[in-house]
């Protein structure tokens, strides 16, 4: 697995010339006009980039996008690999091992969620203070690579407090409102039912959603420092009386973009400054 990484790290290092990366950002559904944001750019699709699959799910565009946003390197994967669309998780975490193998420090996770917490309201923004991984399967299943990281990697501070404070405090500079909140990770692709979510509420979630978890526990044990942000698309399951779809995610995705764009490119700037 590592030398396939290190194919695809060392594809991307060739087109992107003297860039090094400091911060990885992985684009959830809806969200993938950040990459917008990103000055003096270099595109590369996921078709070009060895091991990386296109991706099919609609709202996700398939590029990796290399440059500055607030004057800091970043690399954007603009749309992400979903377990649901029969990735491997390997293959689904292959954007957040390259991060690290580019050089970079740390990862930003986002992710369009259902939210559980009655406190959150479609369209608000949620860093990710924990997770609980429902999606019965693990990116480290199998023989460990040590050359990723040790074989029972820590979670215990699995999102970087030091990033959320970033976060905050970003919110606070660009008057966000954010909200903290755990993460119910499932498979997918159906929706919860209404059963479903009463149990995540019970068992500490505040949000629910298809993604990030894979990503996260594959970020930590490579050893980047990760923190993620959900946008509230929809209350979930059960909690309103309206049914979920697709479209719905991603126009309330679309909706809150200028204030996602504005947290992550402010959270940016500020880990830039945090040496
Ligand atoms: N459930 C799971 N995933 C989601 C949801 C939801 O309600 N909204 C956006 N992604």
């Amino acid at each position: 697995m590592f030398s396939k990484v290190k194919e695809s790290a060392s594809f991307i290092k060739e087109k992107i010339h003297d860039k090094k990366p400091r911060i990885g950002v992985i684009l959830g559904s809806g969200l993938g006009d950040f990459a917008d944001e990103v000055e003096n750019r270099i595109e590369i699709p996921y078709s070009e980039i060895p091991h990386f699959h296109a991706t099919t799910v609609i709202g996700h565009v398939g590029r990796v996008v290399v440059g500055t946003v607030s004057g800091v390197e970043v690399i954007i994967f603009q749309g992400r690999f979903h377990a649901y669309e029969g990735h491997s998780f390997e293959d689904v975490v292959l954007p957040a091992r390259v991060t690290k193998l580019l050089g970079a420090t740390e990862l930003i996770v986002t992710n369009a969620a259902g939210g559980i917490n009655s406190l959150y309201s479609p369209g608000e923004l949620v860093y990710l203070t924990d997770h609980i991984n429902l999606t019965s399967n693990n990116p480290l299943i199998g023989t460990n690579d040590d050359e990723f990281g040790p074989r029972f990697p820590d979670m215990s501070e699995a999102y970087s407090h030091d990033l959320n404070k970033i976060i905050e405090k970003a919110a606070k500079t660009q008057g966000i409102q954010v909200h903290p909140g755990v993460y119910a990770g499932l498979r997918g692709p159906s929706y919860e039912t209404p059963a479903e979510i009463k149990y995540l509420r019970i068992i500490g979630a505040d949000m629910v959603g298809m993604s990030t978890v894979p990503e996260v526990i594959a970020a930590n044990h490579i050893g980047l420092k990760v923190c993620a942000i959900s946008c509230i698309t929809n209350l979930a399951a059960g909690i309103s009386t309206e049914k979920l779809n697709h479209d719905e995610v991603k126009e309330v995705a679309n909706m809150s973009m200028q204030k996602f764009k504005s947290l992550i490119s402010t959270s940016i700037k500020f880990i830039g400054e945090n040496v």
